[in-house]
């Protein structure tokens, strides 16, 4: 079972909040006992780490089918560009392409506008609630977002710069500045996927340009897939006839092929790069730990299931002993998350353990405990939250 932490607990345990003040003298907590941070254009986010600015998401927030940007995950292996001029800014297509290409963002705004709705997941969201724990950034449910993202299609550049019968896979490199001898963050995805009309070299996020923590001026859109596979600040395309494996494929984000037994090491070569994400659901209000002076509640998240689509939420006020189908919103998007609602009366005062679990249109059922792995990649346990009645 998943540790229960109150939001209170939350913030203070937020690794790195301390630090992440110093370094950001612009954030500043609004009252000591509660470190909600106030960077100028993500307020409200909790700071996960901050040598590398990564932000989660407080569960609360995950209550619109579109995120807003201030309300979007920041997920960064590395400091994010310092310089980034629009006007000089390249991205190069080379490999094994019969026409190397370098394009400026005039080029890329002549190409055709593809518009798409996804909900980007980092692969280790909801890494704190592996047993046992695992390293890496302590994520709980917020390293998710849903935004409506726009730009050309990757297999649009792709055909100008045509790809040759050998190329097999796509690499994207980003303008990350690269700390001593850290690896640099590239990766790749097959071809298949690059030349699915969905995948974008997205430059707009909501509406607008990107913000500079989501890649400005154009990154890698890979929809369903984890988040990992669409690279920010994209300045370089190459075509490869082979998968890349530099660190962060390999060993970074693999899988096991066959499950582990906790506490067993990745054996890298029975493992495969980590793509779809899983089928999950998360309950963002009433919130853990908290008392509600009313029995009458309206429980309500969001459920998605990456290249599939959810088909069904089922909520537990039980503690998992009896399960009732929820109410679906009615906004679907291929590769987007459903919200869900459910009201519920508690027939006394006393306390409850809620639990929400998601199918997908795949079979896939959100399982009562995680496959655990090395990395804690893909959690998706049911979600529960306890609280408290009073009335
Ligand atoms: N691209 C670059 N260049 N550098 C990065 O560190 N992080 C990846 C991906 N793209 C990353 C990147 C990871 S792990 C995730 S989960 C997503 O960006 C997060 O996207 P976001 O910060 O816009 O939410």
């Amino acid at each position: 079972m998943k540790q229960m932490i109150s939001r209170r607990h939350f913030f203070k345990q937020a690794s790195g909040t301390l630090a992440a003040l110093a370094a950001f003298p612009s954030m500043r907590a609004t009252a000591a006992d509660d470190a909600a941070l106030q960077m100028p254009g993500k307020e409200g986010m909790i700071v996960r780490a901050s040598r590398f600015l990564d932000l989660e998401a407080p569960v609360e927030f995950l209550d619109s089918w579109i995120t807003p940007v201030p309300h979007f995950f920041v997920r960064n292996h590395m400091h994010e560009p310092s310089t980034l001029d629009a006007n000089t800014w390249q991205l190069t297509v080379g490999g094994e392409v019969e026409k190397p290409l370098s394009l400026s963002l005039a080029d890329l705004a002549k190409l055709e506008s593809h518009s798409l709705v996804n909900t980007l997941e980092c692969a280790g969201n909801g890494r704190s609630f592996q047993q046992p724990h695992v390293p890496g950034i302590q994520w709980q449910r917020g390293a998710v977002g849903t935004g409506r993202f726009a730009g050309p299609r990757l297999r649009d550049v792709l055909e100008r710069a045509g790809v040759k019968a050998t190329g097999k896979h796509v690499m994207f490199r980003g303008l990350d500045e690269v700390p001593g001898k850290v690896p640099p963050f590239i990766r790749s995805i097959p071809i298949e996927k690059a030349l699915d009309p969905d995948t974008l070299i997205a430059t707009h996020m909501n509406g607008a340009a990107l913000t500079k923590h989501h890649g400005f001026p154009a990154r890698a859109l890979v929809p369903g897939w984890i988040g990992a596979a669409s690279c920010k600040w994209l300045t370089e395309i190459k075509v490869l006839d082979k998968e890349f494996d530099g660190n962060f494929m390999k060993p970074g984000y693999r899988y096991p092929n066959h499950p582990l037994k906790p506490g067993d090491p990745l054996n890298v070569d029975d493992s495969r790069a980590l793509t779809t994400l899983a089928v999950k659901s998360v309950i963002a209000a009433p919130a853990d730990a908290s008392t509600l002076k009313s029995r009458s509640m309206h429980i309500h998240g969001v459920a998605w299931a990456g290249e599939a689509d959810i088909v069904k939420v089922e909520i537990s006020t039980d503690a998992g002993a009896t399960w009732q189908v929820a109410q679906l919103g009615k906004e679907r998007s291929r590769y987007a998350w459903r919200l869900w609602s459910h009201n519920w009366k508690a027939p006394r005062s006393g306390d409850y353990t809620l639990m929400s679990r998601a199918t997908d249109s795949q079979g896939r059922v959100q399982p009562a405990s995680a496959e655990w792995n090395p990395s804690g990649y893909l959690y998706n346990a049911f979600d529960q939250v306890k609280i408290h009645v009073e009335a």
